[in-house]
């Protein structure tokens, strides 16, 4: 972000206070923070106290930097958190899930109940099949019922899942299927991608065959295609429909592993980020109920987050199931069946709390007023936002168009690593700035610090930090504790180090500034350049290749690579069939998702005299913005050379 837009954004003087009405019934008043900041352990003890303890805890937190330990001794079962206490509370026959398939007619209707059994009668599965507590098992699905059944059942036996978001391809499977030695993966034949049905389990197929720690598939019909059958497959149907439908839990230590799931950091090989039990869903169970200001009684809730997210875990399965919440679950894209298909949901639906992605809310922006304004989304009270920073027009736009004027926009910033949401707005409290998260949450401190760790003070920009524990807290890298220490908590000792740069403005609201690594945002997933670029040079016709974010309405940032050919390559003649080849190439090793918007064939990149590549310039060209500083360059015509090829380039998806 530019200083201009920096400072532009600071000067952000709308306010926004929170409704009257939803004030005075909020279920969190500001006596929260005050509370916590006295006694920050006290605080989230009390939350864990909204849960089921089999065993209670003897210590709130055992903090050995970076080490945590919370709630140590406490023993307890996630799935009997999210579905048994409700059903033993006569919630029974209240809906966990409307779930809403991409074909237009297809729903199921799932009470707590009933996700009970289905998880009781998977959890009987697993189990059959050998999995056991502390087993890692791989789940690559749709969004469809089993994805959320599958993963309370590994939790319910003590294991730890690895959801792998069905986009990405085989070889990031292997990848993370090899790094977690996962046992067991579950999956689909397919799923629904506008309006037709698109495979998943050849995906499968190919990573089985090059991982050996998997000793079963199994696989839920969802499309009914054709799937080829192997050794190690079995249908879901077939074994998990016969199961008892009750089963009885085991509670675990609250550092019971509850997952892994993967994400990009700036070094190639993506980070198996390690959650665990107890002090994971108390976060994300507050977090959830206080900063939604969930009623679990009326409200309606949809997180539109695919399960292969952080979002999908903690804001579509934890925390709304542990606050006994009824969600919408959608399967598909926001235009499959007509561009206002999300209004038609919340319509049909009476959705009442909105979690999305700025990306989207751009994408509708484009798609114009006149597709939500043609629905009825007067249920809809309060507007969530996670990803990227949210720019002040999107959120201005998502206030006006699609909550009437009426609702509060809780912009919540988090990451993979902090399980859950850390800076937001508490909807009943925050007087809002369109565009800012606000400020750290109850039990939550944050500090922006400059190059040297020193905190800035009240106003200024930096890095951000996180100064103190948080029970979500990720609890390490899996299998590289060196990894873990390294990325996060020894560029300023003793704190944990975000990658995200942000800025008090003159009222001490917080302004994140997006990244300060070579980790790139794009709607609202983290891919690294470094990842990109391997999957590039591993192509036989390049030889070099940068990749940068460039500044994209739509998407916040996209992916523009800059590449060299090998001698080969450059001696015939390449053009257009090769940038197609390099972006499939690009999917195939890591998923559509990664594909370059934009490949830039180079006669040579930038470098810096000692053969650094010199990002910055590349950003520069890439948004076509004037010049950075060159002198520095090794060959400053390159730059000139590149900024002419740029004319040429393939762009678009
Ligand atoms: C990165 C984390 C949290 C779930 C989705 C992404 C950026 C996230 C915000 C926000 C500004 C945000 C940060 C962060 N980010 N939310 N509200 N405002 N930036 O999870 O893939 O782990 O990415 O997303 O840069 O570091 P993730």
């Amino acid at each position: 972000m530019s200083e201009t837009s920096l400072s532009a954004l600071s000067s952000e003087s709308r306010r926004f206070d929170p409704p009257a009405g939803l004030a005075a019934a909020a279920n969190v008043t500001a006596d929260a923070y005050k509370h916590a900041a006295e006694d920050r352990s006290g605080f989230w003890a009390e939350q864990a106290g909204r849960l089921t303890w089999e065993r209670p805890w003897d210590t709130v937190l055992d903090w050995q930097p970076p080490f945590a330990t919370w709630f140590g001794g406490g023993r307890l079962n996630v799935s009997v958190n999210c579905l048994d206490r409700h059903v033993e509370a006569g919630l029974g026959d209240r809906v966990a899930y409307h779930w809403v398939g991409e074909p237009q007619e297809d729903r199921r209707t799932i009470t707590y109940a009933e996700l009970l059994a289905e998880v009781s009668k998977a959890a009987h599965a697993l189990t059959e099949l050998g999995v056991e507590a502390g087993d890692r098992v791989c789940i690559y699905l749709p969004m469809i019922p089993e994805a959320a059944i599958a993963m309370l059942a590994c939790a319910r036996i003590g294991a730890a899942h690895s959801v792998v978001f069905g986009g990405f391809s085989a070889q990031a499977l292997i990848d993370r299927i090899t790094d977690a030695d996962a046992k067991l993966v579950i999956t689909s034949d397919g799923g629904y991608r506008r309006g037709a049905p698109s495979a998943l389990k050849p995906a499968v197929d190919e990573a089985v065959a090059q991982c050996p720690s998997v000793q079963n598939v199994l696989v839920v019909r969802r499309t009914g295609q054709d799937v080829a059958w192997g050794a190690k497959d079995l249908w879901w149907h077939d074994l998990v429909d016969h199961q008892p439908s009750t089963h009885s839990p085991e509670a675990f230590d609250a550092e019971q592993p509850l997952f892994l799931l993967y994400t990009s950091g700036t070094t190639g090989k993506p980070k198996g980020i390690l959650h665990t039990s107890g002090g994971y869903l108390t976060q994300v169970a507050w977090t959830h109920w206080a900063v939604f200001d969930l009623k679990p009684e009326t409200d309606v809730y949809w997180c539109t987050a695919d399960v292969g997210w952080v979002t999908g875990h903690s804001y579509t399965v934890y925390g709304p199931l542990a606050n006994a919440a009824t969600s919408v679950l959608y399967e598909g894209t926001p235009d499959a069946g007509g561009k206002d298909r999300w209004w038609s949901i919340v319509e049909e639906f009476k959705v009442s709390i909105l979690y999305t992605a700025p990306t989207a809310i751009r994408t509708f922006m484009k798609w114009g007023d006149e597709l939500p304004r043609g629905r009825d989304l007067s249920s809809l009270r309060v507007l969530g936002s996670v990803g990227e920073p949210i720019n002040p027009e999107a959120w201005m736009w998502y206030r006006e168009v699609i909550g009437g004027g009426r609702c509060p926009i809780v912009d919540t910033w988090w990451q993979t690593e902090t399980g859950a949401m850390m800076i937001a707005p508490l909807p009943g409290v925050t007087s809002c700035k369109p565009g800012s998260a606000m400020g750290p949450l109850p039990g939550i401190s944050v500090d922006v610090v400059d190059h040297d760790g020193h905190g800035v003070g009240e106003t200024g920009g930096g890095y951000l930090t996180l100064d103190e524990p948080w029970p979500a807290m990720l609890r390490g890298i899996w299998n590289d504790e060196q990894r873990f220490r390294d990325t996060y908590w020894s560029k300023f000792a003793g704190r944990y180090f975000a990658g995200d740069g942000a800025k008090w403005d003159e009222n001490h609201v917080l302004w994140l500034l997006g990244r300060v690594d070579d980790v790139m945002n794009i709607s609202g997933h983290r891919i690294s350049t470094t990842e990109v670029e391997s999957a590039l040079v591993s192509h036989p016709s390049v030889a070099e290749a940068a990749v940068v974010g460039a500044a994209d309405d739509t998407t916040g940032q996209a992916i523009v690579a800059f590449v060299t050919l090998t001698a080969a390559a450059t001696a015939q003649d390449v053009g257009e069939p090769l940038l197609k080849d390099l972006r499939d190439h690009v999917a195939k090793e890591i998923g559509p998702i990664a594909k370059p918007k934009q490949i830039v064939i180079a006669p040579e990149l930038p470098k810096t005299r000692s053969g650094k590549i010199m990002r910055r310039l590349l950003v520069d060209i890439a948004e076509r913005r004037e010049l950075g500083d060159v002198t520095t360059l090794a060959d400053p015509t390159v730059v000139s050379a590149i900024n002419d090829t740029m004319g040429a380039a393939v762009d678009g998806r």
